[in-house]
């Protein structure tokens, strides 16, 4: 505030002669040069244009409001809030105090040697082909950097992108600041029937067809799906692969969920339909994989000629990971494949685990009111939430979006916080995701149970 300069002399200036220097301020100049100033630091300082406006984020915002309100039951971010194995968060605890002190040090800038040999171990029997582990594997920090790293070392001013809504919401700011342009295309309902799943969200092939291009370089997928839990079928990826051979158009393809997979449905990898390789860059994490999603480790894998280009991205980005954390991912993966023909390899047990979480949440939904799709895979569920507007007064919130306002005041009065799907969705088709929530259902028992107490009584209120 320009007063508070005055302000601020004054109340300092106890002696006599600290007085009168403040009598001789000219504090009209200090104004207007204050003032000039930060209009044309303003102006030179202000985001680069290819961030838009800066648009606000889903998850800081939602953040803050847990904060504010403290709901009883956090339903929103997408992470576990119980321990991860024991295993995965003991091997960290032994690196830092081990007895190799390198091992707290630099480690090699695309991927440290012992992750990514047991990445390799890990995906070329999930491929059908010995990955190298030098050349067709970048570790990142988490998947997100590899998202980063897959678009900006691809995309190129006046490419285009095709993506698949609802998506996750980092891809199309990735894209711009590339200097490409998103096409979307969204998943839409064949029904709206009490007992929908994921897999009735599809893509309509026609309206796929006419998105691909001369222009268009990649299709972004992501599968098993945030927030739909849709596990694409194989020929829905058949489709697909078809259609970014004929165009050649690579497929950046977001598996951070791929371990999790509800029977009998299963995580099929794009990369290994015919000809899918060689265009294909799979992006994987294991907060998702091991329940640490703090550790903020990912990776990329494909042909080297394109990894190489994710490399040099990281390179002069991120450089280099957290040497420990990949070191406790690599013991990670070593411990699970040496069990993973038992049912307790945690690549499995983890589906097993939340399948009745999945069927508890859904359950708690249906009987109060709202109209859940199942999810075939994921840890999220999309609620349709109208059946209830008669029940709660949007009028009070002042958001543009009807499912913003609707999880505001859910929160508020149930105090239960999910999150507005249309933060997945472009402006002109944000329409699509305002009758839903998306309540995340990787939580204890006792706090799903919880969430069952607070909306059936909320319900029994109204
Ligand atoms: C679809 C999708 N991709 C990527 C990520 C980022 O994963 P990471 O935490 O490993 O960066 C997430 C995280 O929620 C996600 O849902």
């Amino acid at each position: 505030m320009m007063f508070s300069w005055r302000q601020a002399f004054v109340s300092v200036a106890r002696s006599s002669a600290d007085q009168k220097t403040v009598r001789r301020i000219n504090f009209k100049k200090v104004i207007a040069y204050q003032k000039r100033t930060s209009s044309s630091m303003a102006d030179k300082f202000k985001l680069p244009s290819r961030y838009g406006a800066g648009e606000k984020s889903v998850w800081v915002e939602y953040i803050q409001l847990a904060a504010e309100y403290k709901p009883a039951v956090n339903l929103g971010q997408g992470f576990p809030d119980y321990p991860a194995p024991d295993h995965v968060t003991k091997a960290l605890a032994e690196i830092t105090t081990g007895d190799n002190p390198l091992l707290n040090q630099y480690t090699r800038g695309f991927g440290h040697p012992r992750l990514v040999q047991n990445l390799s171990k890990v995906y070329s029997p999930l491929i059908g082909r010995q990955i190298d582990p030098i050349n067709e594997i970048l570790v990142s920090s988490g998947a997100y950097e590899a998202l980063f790293s897959a678009i900006l070392g691809h995309v190129d001013h006046g490419d285009e992108v095709i993506v698949i809504e609802p998506y996750f919401d980092c891809y199309d700011y990735m894209i711009t600041s590339a200097g490409g342009k998103t096409r979307f295309i969204a998943l839409k309902p064949k029904s709206h029937s009490e007992n929908m799943t994921s897999a009735d969200w599809v893509l309509d092939e026609k309206e796929l067809v006419s998105l691909f291009n001369d222009k268009t370089k990649m299709l972004i997928l992501n599968t098993p799906h945030n927030p739909l839990g849709k596990v694409f079928s194989q020929s829905e990826l058949e489709m697909i692969a078809n259609l970014c051979k004929k165009h050649n158009v690579l497929c950046l393809s977001d598996e951070v969920y791929e371990w999790m997979v509800y029977k009998p449905h299963k995580h099929i990898r794009i990369a290994t339909l015919p000809g899918m390789w060689e265009r294909t860059i799979t992006v994987g994490s294991a907060g998702k994989t091991f329940s640490v999603t703090g550790w903020k480790i990912g990776w990329a894998y494909g042909p080297a000629e394109l990894i190489r280009n994710l490399q040099v991205v990281h390179q002069n980005c991120v450089y280099t990971c957290v040497t420990p954390v990949q070191e406790a991912v690599a013991r990670s993966f070593e411990f699970e494949l040496a069990r993973y023909n038992s049912p307790d390899c945690y690549f499995f047990s983890l589906a097993t685990e939340l399948l009745p979480k999945r069927d508890f949440l859904v359950k708690t939904l249906r009987d109060n009111g709202f109209n859940p799709t199942v999810p075939d895979g994921g840890y999220f569920i999309i609620a349709d939430w109208t059946k209830l507007a008669n029940k709660i007064d949007l009028s009070t919130e002042p958001d543009k979006y009807k499912d913003y306002k609707f999880t505001k005041k859910f929160a508020k009065e149930a105090g239960v916080l999910a999150i507005p799907p249309t933060a997945f969705y472009s402006e002109p088709h944000k329409h699509l995701g305002e009758d839903y929530a998306r309540f995340c259902f990787i939580k204890k028992d006792e706090n799903l149970q919880l969430t069952e107490k607070l909306i059936r009584e909320w319900n029994a209120k109204k």
